[in-house]
């Protein structure tokens, strides 16, 4: 499995950081070079806008967020992505523009053909193989929380966006089933990092 780009997507709290370790260590095994990064974010000048984005002494519009959104992706795939799968390594983000289409489009209501043409041009890659960890808001929310720290500018939506989110991230799943696995989040974290592990070992003999 060279050069592959996976991504991670989900709620607050549905599990990412802690399927992706467990994935890294998995692929590791097997000699692959892993390459983990995450959205926003992922380069040094990535981070700065993330920081920018989650601050939630900040007031931004909602174009704003998702230019922004699509300014720290640009960076990414073109100072990390592509040169790791060029190398012919396995990258593995939290979150990529399945969020954007989530978060922008189905929580802010951006119109999705906007977000498209961004995935297009400023983008212009899309993951291999997605991963949808799939929990109730109220569910995640409570195990984001419950995490400790202060929650981010986005995280202090009211439940109605992150419903919306939800919804978005499942229709656009069912839209492209062969790029998107749902996994049920709601289960234990050991049976959620069980079942993402076999949907990733069958879809590498596949791939
Ligand atoms: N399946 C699960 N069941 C219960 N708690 C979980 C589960 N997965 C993760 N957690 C816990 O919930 C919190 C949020 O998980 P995390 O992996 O940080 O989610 P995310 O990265 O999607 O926001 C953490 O404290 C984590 O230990
Ligand atoms: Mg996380």
């Amino acid at each position: 499995m060279r050069g592959k780009f996976i991504s991670i997507e989900g709620g607050e709290g549905a599990g990412k950081s802690t399927v992706i370790a467990a994935i890294v260590q998995a692929l590791g095994q097997h000699g692959l070079e892993v390459v983990q990064t995450r959205e926003p974010g992922g380069t040094p000048a990535g981070e700065a806008i993330r920081t920018l984005l989650l601050d939630p002494a900040r007031t931004l519009a909602a174009e704003t967020e998702l230019l922004l959104m699509f300014a720290a992706r640009a960076q990414l795939v073109r100072e990390l992505i592509l040169p790791a799968l060029a190398r012919g390594a396995v990258v593995v983000s939290d979150r990529f523009t399945d969020a954007s289409f989530a978060y922008q489009g189905g929580g802010r209501g951006i119109e999705m053909g906007r977000i498209a043409e961004l995935e297009r041009w400023a983008a212009g890659i899309k993951p291999d193989l997605t991963f949808l960890l799939d929990v109730g808001v109220d569910e995640g929310l409570a195990r984001a929380r419950s995490r400790g720290g202060e929650l981010d500018r986005i995280e202090r939506e009211r439940s109605d966006f992150f419903e919306r989110v939800r919804a978005t991230y499942l229709s656009r799943a069912a839209a492209e089933p062969g790029r998107f696995r749902v996994i049920d989040a709601s289960q234990p974290a050991s049976a959620v990092v069980a079942a993402v592990t076999r949907a990733l070992s069958e879809w590498r003999t596949r791939a």
